[in-house]
Order: structure tokens, then sequence, then C-alpha cells
């Protein structure tokens, strides 16, 4: 799989746009809100499940996952491992460099009686899981190819290092065989080697969930364009 991203000054345009309307919608969504039958509490500045990537991804999930154990790299306050969880029974450790927001995801799993199938942790990508542990993983990424200080939750890097890595590390503790699920938007950039599961149109780009599934045999790949952590490029 290859993510190639895109460089062009009128979708870098684009990006900030999308960005500048994410921030002002974000401001107004937060506290107690609803996703997918769930009661979700999202502190002030971390990611609301109000938009349309969130959505996506949860219906493709659901789709596709049936028991066994899921990680997801990026959990944020918890809406997408936690309708996973309600709605496929599959056991979600979760992921965040943000403690604030994944500590809400802890509180978000108590308040809808799931925290026996939902384990928060906080590091970045997924560098404190082992290889070869997990039957899905999840990742709605930051995504927009701009610089990360300009938004923890929705910039990947100006040359997506940052969703690159999300999505590298989150194959590398798939078993051989399972299936990564993962967003991009029209405004990420190009993506190879994985199959379109679905797409929503947001204000300014098209966002797409996709598929992928670790090769089996003696040595499986790691997507090709992405980079596991402390491997090299
Ligand atoms: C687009 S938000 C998605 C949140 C949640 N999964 C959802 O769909 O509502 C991306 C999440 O990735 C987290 N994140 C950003 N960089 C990260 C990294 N290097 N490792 C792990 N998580 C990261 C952000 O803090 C944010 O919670």
């Amino acid at each position: 799989m290859r993510v190639a991203p895109e460089t062009s000054t009128a979708a870098r345009l684009r990006a900030l746009a999308a960005l500048a309307a994410l921030k002002i919608l974000s401001r107004a969504a937060w506290g107690r809100l609803r996703f997918k039958g769930l009661r979700v509490v999202v502190p002030r500045g971390c990611f609301a499940p109000i938009f349309v990537s969130t959505a996506l991804l949860s219906d493709a999930a659901a789709a596709l996952a049936k028991g066994g154990l899921a990680v997801e790299v990026g959990a944020g306050c918890g809406p997408l491992a936690l309708s996973l969880a309600r709605s496929r029974g599959v056991e979600v450790v979760g992921t965040d460099v943000d403690v604030r927001c994944l500590r809400a995801s802890l509180a978000n799993a108590k308040l809808n009686k799931l925290d026996a199938l939902y384990h928060p942790v906080a590091c970045a990508e997924a560098s404190c899981l082992r290889s070869g542990a997990f039957d899905y993983a999840l990742a709605n990424p930051p995504y927009l190819p701009l610089d990360q200080r300009l938004s923890l939750p929705a910039c990947g890097g100006a040359s997506l290092e940052v969703y690159r890595r999300m999505l590298a590390d989150a194959a590398r503790v798939l078993k051989q065989g399972g299936i990564l699920l993962f967003t991009a938007s029209t405004l990420t950039g190009r993506v190879e080697g994985a199959a379109l599961l679905g797409e929503r149109w947001a204000l300014f780009d098209r966002v797409r969930a996709y598929a992928w599934r670790k090769p089996s045999g003696p040595s499986p790949s790691r997507p090709r364009g992405t980079r596991a952590a402390g491997s090299p490029a």
C-alpha cells in the first residue's frame, strides 16, 4: 500500500480551508454528544464525532469485523472504538498521544458500560503494543497534508509523515491476514494498493474508507510508502 501526499498549491489551499472550517465547527462541538447510539463526552479541543470520517469508518468496521481483537490508533475520546465494541463485540485497545482525550475515552467506555471491552493506552502510534497481535486495526488519522503544529487531530504532517507513521505502525501490530481499516480524503493524496470501501462528501473534500489486508507468509510486508516506527524508510 502506498500513500502519496497531494502537493499542489491548490490542494494545500483547500486543505487550509478545510482546517479552518474544522476548527470553527470544533469550537461548538464539545460536551455531551451522541454517536451511533452511544453517549460520548468530548472535552474541548478533542476531535468530535460530528465529522464524516468517524461515521464512515465506523460503518466500514461494523460491516467487516466479527469478534476478535482490534486496535484503534488515534482513538481520541473513543467513539469509533466504542461503537465497534458495542456493535460487534470486538475487544479494542485504543492509543493516542493526547492523554486528555484518551482519558475521556475511558470515561466514555464506562458511561456506555463498555469498559470490559475497551483498553486505552497512551503512546505515539501503536509504539506501546507488540507486533502481530491484532485481528483488526482502525485508524482515522489526522489526514490533512499540513504541519501537525496547526492541529494535532487534523494535520498529518506536511509530507504526511505522521499519517504514514500511524498507518505503518497499525500494520505492524496486525496479525498476518489481519485487516487495516483507515481513512483518507481527496485532500490527503493518492492511496494505492488498498481497497476502497466507501466515500462520503464533506465540505471541501470527499472522505474515503479503505481496507488493506496484511499478507500471510513468512515475511509479511509493511504498506509501501509508509514507515513503521523505528524501521528504515
Ligand atoms: C481525526 S482524530 C480521530 C479521533 C477518533 N478516532 C475519531 O474518529 O473520532 C485523530 C486522532 O489521532 C491522534 N493522534 C495524532 N497524532 C498521533 C500519533 N502520532 N499517535 C497516536 N495518535 C495520534 C489525535 O490526538 C486524534 O485524537
